[in-house]
């Protein structure tokens, strides 16, 4: 029998499961919230999941947050792809969605189902993501006759950012509200397993969230919803373009990473990095005998 004492976070790590959709169902049930982050790079999965975040979304704000774009529209399948592997490779817990980019599902059903297998078969996602409501109740529900599980996304939903004239809150008037909470409820009956709700007013998304079975993640819709989300980009203070009222900085990366670049170009230009610590040695004996042989040959 060992005498190492166990730590407690080996405990925990023998106790921790994978997170599925039957988990994030079950923890709504129990009335126990859900915590939803995006990611786009292996060194923040694993940060994550360490963290013991729910769920880890690979979102298409990859556009903006990290590829530059105005808005989610050029994302493309193939980016997509590319930053759910490395997701993937990091995250060895939480639930993995994949958010499917603008027109990889909008064309034809079979173009939706197709791709939405590409996010599970070649990158390791668990579930994938589309915006929209009623109009894609065909795509849902072949997406999840096929076997793969849908997290809806309603209220601000960004691929349609020039139909909605911005990026500005949705269902603020009742018949707006109505819409919405039947959307809902037509996502859930076409097979949703969860539903986000962006930048919705909070009483709105409270209401809808008490009369839904499934989830529902909120960004910028107030306390009421099952489980929250925010862009990494925004909680860190990566992202300096601009940041929505509803988002929280826990902490200012963007200023870190600007200060520790200034740093070190001023240690280059002064010589003082590398110092000793940070350079390799070899033996005196072998440096002679390279200087005798070097020099002899030359
Ligand atoms: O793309 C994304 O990051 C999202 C979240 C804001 C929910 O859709």
């Amino acid at each position: 029998m060992s005498t190492f004492p166990i730590s407690t976070a080996t405990t925990n790590q023998i106790k921790r499961k994978k997170v599925t959709t039957q988990t994030v169902r079950a923890r709504k049930q129990a009335g126990q919230i859900i915590s939803v982050l995006t990611a786009y790079d292996y060194p923040t999965a694993l940060a994550m999941d360490q963290a013991g975040i729910d769920v880890i979304l690979v979102g298409d704000s990859l556009g903006m947050v990290v590829l530059g774009y105005a808005n989610t529209l050029p994302v493309t399948m193939e980016d997509m792809l590319h930053h759910c592997k490395a997701v993937s490779r990091g995250a060895q817990y939480a639930l993995l969605v994949g958010d499917m980019p603008f027109m990889s599902y909008q064309v034809s059903t079979e173009q939706a189902v197709r791709n939405a297998g590409r996010f599970l078969q070649e990158a390791g996602m668990d579930a994938v993501k589309l915006e929209g409501g009623s109009e894609r109740l065909n795509a849902i529900r072949a997406i999840t006759l096929a076997g793969i599980p849908v997290m809806g996304h309603l209220g601000l939903t960004p691929q349609s950012v020039h139909m909605l004239g911005g990026f500005r809150p949705q269902g603020r008037d009742a018949s707006a509200a109505l819409h919405l909470f039947e959307d809902a409820r037509l996502l859930q009956e076409a097979g949703c397993f969860s539903l986000v709700l962006e930048s919705v007013p909070a009483r709105l998304a409270r209401y809808i969230s008490e009369r839904l079975e499934i989830p529902t993640i909120g960004i910028g819709a107030g306390a009421g919803c099952d489980g929250q989300v925010l862009v990494t980009h925004d909680l860190l203070g990566l992202f300096e373009r601009f940041t929505p009222k509803f988002v929280k900085k826990y902490a200012n990366l963007y200023q870190d990473m600007s200060e520790a670049f200034a740093a070190y170009k001023s240690e280059v230009e002064g010589h003082i990095f590398p110092a000793a610590e940070h350079s390799i040695e070899m033996p005196d004996s072998e440096w002679e005998c390279f200087i005798e042989k070097a020099e002899h040959d030359e």
